[in-house]
């Protein structure tokens, strides 16, 4: 198995972050292959795919190809994966464990196309090592995943095991907090420069502004944590990571800025929350917090970007309660923010009619299964 050559590199994600995510890999020097809603394609080594597990803000997997086949029968499955040589790339002594995405007339339940290639991975390593590795659901280990469909096989190694969209630095998520790896699309999405203000009222757990606080310094979601599955891999060494690591680390432009961040909420509670985790993430020094109501947030002078993410009626607030807020988030947004680029992520368009504003773009995103847009708002 050749880890130093260019391979297919499928980088999952939520659906609908892949516009985001394609943006993101370009950024990072990655010719995009490919993009579908739930996964972006693109081409790299093995050490690529560590870095990327590292980088990436809107990603949820990383996965490595290790082989195609076509296969019309489970049997065709095992007899396939079987000739693989499983023995070079997983522990004997470890534990993996499978993951699929099955869509074809030959597997009724997908848990049995995944037995069928554990099956072949264990028989492999019996037939060559008189021993095999632990199997099990876990995914903090080595994991294999699958995709199937109809004739067509992919077999790959899920180098980040858990999913990288949690980005680790959350030990309170306060109420209805957006994904991490949402908020950093959105911010990647919107205008904002990184060299102008940043604001975002109605702030909540404080998600967008440590996300735009990380970005800001350079500060990769890796920095949070310890383990990804390729670290259970046969050809892991971890003084090759370590080397990685500070690499990334050492390219790290600043810990200090010159324009403001500002989050605010009209919840005490919630404040705290955001501000607990933002010192969690290293970058609560980097953001002003305020108790207010929205309209009293601090607009620093000149350029910049204010962000909301209202409540929108479906987990939380009252229908009318919230047309007279965004209607009044219109009204902030056109008084107040002379100069900047407003943002409102909803996912109530009814809702977003009140701002009263004309949208210069309108994004579309999901949140779970909830179908949202990012608005925005250019303001003169
Ligand atoms: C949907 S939550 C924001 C979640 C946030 N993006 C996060 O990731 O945690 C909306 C927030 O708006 C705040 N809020 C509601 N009405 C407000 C008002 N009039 N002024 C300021 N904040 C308000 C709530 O306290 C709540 O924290």
């Amino acid at each position: 198995m050749d880890f130093n050559s260019n391979n297919k590199i499928v980088v999952s994600c939520s659906p609908g972050l892949n516009i985001a995510l394609t943006h993101e890999l370009e950024k990072l020097g990655f010719e995009i292959v490919k993009s579908d809603p739930k996964a972006v394609i693109i081409s790299g080594t093995f050490n690529d795919a560590m870095k990327l597990n590292y980088k990436l803000r809107c990603a949820n997997r990383v996965l490595w190809h290790i082989a195609s086949f076509r296969a019309i029968h489970p049997n065709h499955l095992y007899k396939n994966a079987r000739k693989i040589p499983w023995e070079e790339i997983l522990n004997v002594d470890g534990y993996f464990s499978i993951d699929s995405f099955i869509k074809n007339k030959f597997i009724r339940d997908t848990r049995f196309g995944n037995l069928k290639l554990k099956d072949a991975i264990a028989d492999r390593f019996m037939e060559k090592m008189d021993k095999r590795p632990d199997t099990g659901s876990s995914k903090d280990q080595a994991v294999v995943f699958m995709f199937w469909m109809n004739e067509d096989v992919e077999l790959f190694i899920d180098t980040s095991g858990q999913s990288i969209a949690k980005h680790g630095y959350r030990k309170n998520p306060g109420e209805a907090p957006l994904m991490e790896n949402l908020a950093a699309a959105i911010i990647q999405e919107s205008n904002w420069d990184v060299k102008s203000h940043f604001v975002n009222p109605m702030c909540g757990s404080g998600t967008l502004a440590i996300e735009a606080a990380l970005i800001a310094i350079g500060n990769f979601p890796g920095k949070f944590r310890t383990n990804y599955s390729f670290q259970h891999l046969k050809s892991y060494n971890s003084a090759d990571w370590k080397k990685i690591k500070n690499e990334i680390e050492s390219e790290k432009e600043t810990n200090t800025l010159d324009f403001k961040i500002i989050a605010s909420d009209i919840s005490r509670k919630a404040v705290s929350t955001a501000r607990e985790n933002a010192k969690y993430a290293g970058v609560d020094h980097l953001i002003d917090f305020q108790v207010c109501e929205f309209e009293e947030t601090l607009i620093p002078a000149g350029k910049g970007v204010v962000v909301f993410n209202p409540e929108y009626g479906e987990r939380m607030g009252e229908i009318a309660q919230l047309e007279k807020s965004y209607k009044l988030i219109g009204d902030f947004l056109k008084q107040k923010c002379n100069g900047y680029f407003g943002y409102i992520f909803t996912g109530n368009l009814e809702l977003a009619k009140k701002v009263g504003l004309r949208t210069k773009r309108r994004l579309p995103f999901y949140n779970g299964k909830i179908e949202c847009r990012l608005l925005e708002y250019e303001l003169y």
